[in-house]
């Protein structure tokens, strides 16, 4: 029935995020030694040590999206109806009204496991409105774009690992929309990738597409000056080819998660270390537990840290060696950075790459 789950599972790796037992299958997953149970969207456990926090966050931030979207949609049919707005504009947003309710309805039916879940429990503080949500852009990225922009991380990654390396077991941190993940399981011929992130969107999208499901999206430019065409593209989004072994996924926060030590060879965080929202002299240690030793971590990303966390490459090279590790490549990439062709406005980061082995 919940292959991914099943997967996770009889790998004997997972662990309560609460209080690190171990986990079992009944109508959710079952914690033995605390009693908390883990929903599951489709297959995909939340593991999270509070799970109903986590869903009344996500609920919240779905809500605030539809609403954002259905305010954006009546504004232009405001704007389409009245005499004073210039006609050809005109007509560009009633195809870009046409396609924002169309991606909300997709969404929407994405979601829908999501949804089930019931309200969980609602945030008591202001939250983000839109920021953790509006993640689309990363799915068109990963399965529709033809930028090679996600190559250039994954070469990177291939260059900084050893030639010799018999992957066994990968896990990726912040995996977004998945196209890292499913580049390097290829790639290596790797048994076991675990992809894990916080966001549903991101993983619900990533599991449809990777199946062979059908998945298609509307690229939304208004502010194209170039090409009115390009204010609205449709995507087909497409994995290129399925998977072989056990590709799963797993929603689960990055400061606690739940796996028993030395349980991956490879760890990748992929533009995660200054998102994660932990001091990297935590982060550091916990990817070490995690690795077997003589495993790898690979990290790509910027480093757009917060403030009182914004630590320079040197700082950061030598916290991760301080936590364990001894640094076999490093250095600064660029990268265009969710850079569309049919945007007229792109951001490219230098991003900084290592690779370490848990010593
Ligand atoms: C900047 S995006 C990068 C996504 C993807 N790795 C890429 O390179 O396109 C950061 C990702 O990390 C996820 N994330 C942020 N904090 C996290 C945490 N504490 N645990 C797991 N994932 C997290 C976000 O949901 C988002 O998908």
């Amino acid at each position: 029935m919940n292959n991914n789950i099943e997967r996770l599972l009889a790998s004997g790796k997972l662990r309560c995020p609460a209080c690190s037992q171990t986990l079992q299958l009944r109508d959710s997953v079952h914690c033995e030694g605390c009693g908390r149970a883990f929903p599951l969207l489709t297959d995909i456990p939340v593991l999270m040590p509070d799970p109903d926090e986590f869903i009344g966050l996500w609920q919240n931030r779905l809500g605030n999206f539809v609403a954002s979207q259905q305010r954006n949609i009546e504004s232009n049919r405001r704007l389409i109806a009245s005499p004073d707005t210039y006609p050809p504009l005109k007509e560009r947003l009633e195809r870009v009204t046409r396609a924002r309710a169309a991606n909300l309805e997709t969404l929407l039916e994405l979601m829908a496991p999501q949804r089930q879940l019931g309200p969980g429990r609602p945030p008591t503080e202001h939250t983000d409105a839109l920021g953790s949500f509006m993640l689309i852009v990363y799915l068109l990225r990963d399965w529709g774009w033809d930028t090679g922009e996600v190559d250039i991380l994954c070469d990177k990654v291939i260059e900084i690992l050893p030639d010799d390396l018999d992957l066994e077991s990968l896990l990726v941190l912040g995996a977004g929309a998945c196209r890292d993940s499913f580049n390097l399981h290829k790639y290596y011929g790797c048994p076991f990738t675990v992809s894990v992130d916080i966001a549903p969107l991101m993983l619900l999208g990533a599991r449809r597409i990777v199946s062979g499901g059908e998945l298609n999206l509307y690229q939304i430019q208004p502010n194209n000056v170039r090409n009115a065409a390009d204010n609205v593209s449709y995507w087909q989004l497409r994995a290129p080819g399925r998977p072989e072994g056990d590709f799963l996924y797993m929603l689960a926060d990055a400061m606690h998660l739940p796996f028993a030590e030395g349980s991956f060879q490879v760890i990748l965080t992929p533009f995660l270390i200054d998102a994660v929202g932990e001091d990297l002299r935590e982060f550091a240690p916990r990817i070490g537990r995690l690795l077997q030793a003589g495993g790898y971590w690979v990290n790509y990303g910027a480093m757009s840290f917060r403030p009182g966390m914004n630590y320079t490459a040197e700082e950061v090279l030598d916290i991760v060696a301080d936590s364990g590790f001894r640094i076999l490549e490093h250095g600064f990439s660029t990268k265009p950075h969710l850079a569309p062709r049919e945007s007229c406005q792109r951001t490219v980061y230098d991003c900084l790459y290592f690779s370490a082995v848990r010593e």
